[in-house]
């Protein structure tokens, strides 16, 4: 089965209010893009985003989301207020995420669980590290990230999986198209419905898109460093509108 590719794009903790323009850049390139378009940028302008995209072919969602819809959480925000600030989607579990704020596949989970009841997409991350793939470890974590990290329930409709090796982040290396097929196998082998888009991340520029693309399973990517310049987003965008 062919699903839509989805191009989403992770600003991380990068982009001012002046960087609407590279947002609107990738709008006014794809007007009616082949797959689908989403930019996730830091919380704070999630909503000028959103007003900014409206009625484009580009949806804007989170990077993180608390597990509780509203409380005394200081510096958090729920997947609600996401969801009234615009956003359609938010990414959940990046290893940024585990790493700096010790996130645990139980705690991915709840924030899932929230994201779905917000009316959100979930893009759940998984990734093995470099001394784990040495290891050999590569599928048993990923299955382990996976089997902790996915509530019941997961669908097409609600949840998309980014496999994001973590030595591959920022790093300008890429795994083999091998061992990004692997992966991807094994996710679309225990991914609880077919129609899950898998997507691949880490080092997705314009140069290797079009590879990575190409690769059984990979059903899109979730871009960081070359999701920050309209130009390199919309020729990745235009390598999944090839395929
Ligand atoms: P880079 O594309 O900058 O390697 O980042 C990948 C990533 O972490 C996207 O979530």
């Amino acid at each position: 089965m062919s699903l839509r590719k989805l191009v989403a794009g992770n600003w991380k903790m990068n982009g001012r209010m002046a960087q609407l323009e590279e947002a609107l850049a990738v709008a006014a390139a794809n007007p009616d893009p082949a797959a689908e378009l989403l930019l996730c940028p830091p919380a704070t302008l999630i909503a000028a985003m959103s007003q900014a995209l409206t009625g484009s072919s580009v949806a804007v969602g989170g990077q993180d989301c608390h597990a509780a819809e509203a409380g005394a959480h200081t510096g958090d925000i729920s997947a609600g207020m996401l969801a009234d600030a615009g956003a359609s989607h938010v990414i959940l579990g990046h290893s940024e995420r585990r790493a700096d704020h010790r996130e645990t596949d139980a705690d991915v989970a709840a924030k899932t669980r929230a994201a779905w009841a917000a009316g959100l997409v979930a893009i759940v991350c998984v990734g093995e590290t470099e001394v784990q793939r040495d290891a050999g470890k590569t599928l048993a974590v990923i299955g382990a990230q996976l089997a902790g990290s996915l509530p019941e329930g997961a669908t097409g409709a609600n949840t998309v999986i980014a496999y994001e090796p973590v030595w591959a982040i920022g790093t300008g290396r890429t795994p083999t198209g091998e061992q990004i097929a692997q992966v991807h196998a094994f996710l679309r082998q225990n991914a609880p419905d077919a129609t899950i888009r898998l997507l691949y991340g880490g080092s997705v520029n314009p140069g290797n898109a079009s590879d990575i693309f190409a690769i059984d399973n990979v059903d899109g990517a979730l871009v960081g460093g070359a999701s920050l310049k309209a130009r390199d987003f919309n020729a990745i965008i235009a390598a999944a509108n090839g395929t």
